[in-house]
């Protein structure tokens, strides 16, 4: 491993440009073989250090905070692989990358059940009033067993709308079945059977991709559709959601509670209106984060960027035809 200042070029090997340090020895794999840079820092390299670093990289191994844009890509002349560590890869202008023959790899499959643990955990901390309830205790406000407070909605029999049935909302609904919850889907495109998700679902649960036909899918007037006792949960890409219409349902009481693992921006800023809306719960974006799946997502990514250099087919490559997969 290299750090920023003490960065050798070995002109005989190719050069790789990790975003992150990542959980787990699979870099080592990387630093074995290659003239290899790991952004040493917590912060994600700027725009500016993007563009700097990837100027000379023959492969990129990226995260979902960098934001891979054409500008990027034209400043990279040397690039073949992006490694995507995620299953995402809307951070990727993926037209112009394909453009120039760069292959593009993500760790889909590996974050499947940990992202679907999450949205249900999500579910139940809100269905139940989590995060208040242990609030209240740990500031000394439990005197008595009190039979009315923090009544919460029934999960057992309940019915969830779970938008984008790929890998992870399949995974929720098995979950969501052992929990013997009803479960409704809607084909993509489909706004009838979208709009009766909405009207009919108890818990509404996102794992669609972001893309330009997703962004803001959820806003005002789908929120309006929703029932009032209705818990949103967002562990897909804050931008599915429309934020300022979320935080006037919440607010003025047209749904019951939102659970969000993703928001738009990221970090959301603390001055953000949406921290003000009641019942929201909010969490930094952790849905991968268990130890063996960021293992895992490391060893995926490292696999990717071998291939590409190797001139390879890449083992995890994004599936072409599903636009940018959440
Ligand atoms: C993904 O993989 O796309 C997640 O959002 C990051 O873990």
């Amino acid at each position: 491993m290299t750090t920023e200042h003490s960065r050798r070029h070995n002109t005989d090997m190719a050069r790789v440009f990790v975003t992150r340090k990542l959980p787990g020895p699979a870099l080592r794999r990387l630093s074995d073989r290659y003239d290899t840079f790991i952004w040493p820092d917590a912060t994600p390299p700027t725009a500016a250090e993007l563009h700097q670093h990837a100027a000379d990289a023959e492969a990129l191994l990226s995260l979902v905070t960098d934001r891979i844009d054409a500008d990027v890509i034209a400043a990279a002349p040397k690039l073949k692989v992006i490694a995507n560590y995620a299953v995402g890869y809307d951070n990727i202008d993926v037209a112009a990358a394909e453009a120039r023959g760069i292959a593009i790899g993500n760790t889909a499959d590996a974050l499947t059940e940990a992202v679907a643990d999450l949205a249900f955990a999500l579910l139940m901390a809100s269905a139940r009033h989590l995060q208040s309830a242990a609030d209240n205790a740990r500031a000394g406000e439990w005197r008595n067993w009190e039979p009315g407070a923090f009544l919460g909605a029934d999960i057992y029999g309940a019915t969830i709308g779970i938008i984008g049935i790929g890998r992870i909302g399949q995974a929720v609904a098995r979950r969501a079945t052992g929990f013997g919850m009803e479960v409704l889907t809607a084909e993509r495109g489909n706004r009838h059977d979208f709009e009766h998700l909405l009207r009919n679902a108890d818990f509404v649960s996102i794992h669609c991709p972001l893309t330009a036909d997703t962004y803001h899918l959820i806003g005002t007037a789908e929120l309006a559709l929703m029932k009032p006792s209705a818990v949103l949960i967002n562990t897909a890409r804050g931008g599915i959601v429309d934020q300022v219409a979320l935080a006037a349902a919440l607010s003025e009481g047209r749904l019951a509670g939102a659970a969000l693992d993703v928001t738009e921006p990221e970090p959301l800023p603390l001055d953000d209106p949406l921290w003000q809306a009641p019942h929201l719960l909010i969490v930094p974006h952790i849905g991968s984060a268990t130890h063996t799946t960021r293992r895992q997502m490391a060893e995926m990514a490292v696999d990717n960027v071998i291939a590409g250099l190797e001139g390879q087919p890449l083992p995890y490559a994004i599936a072409s035809d599903s636009g940018h997969a959440a």
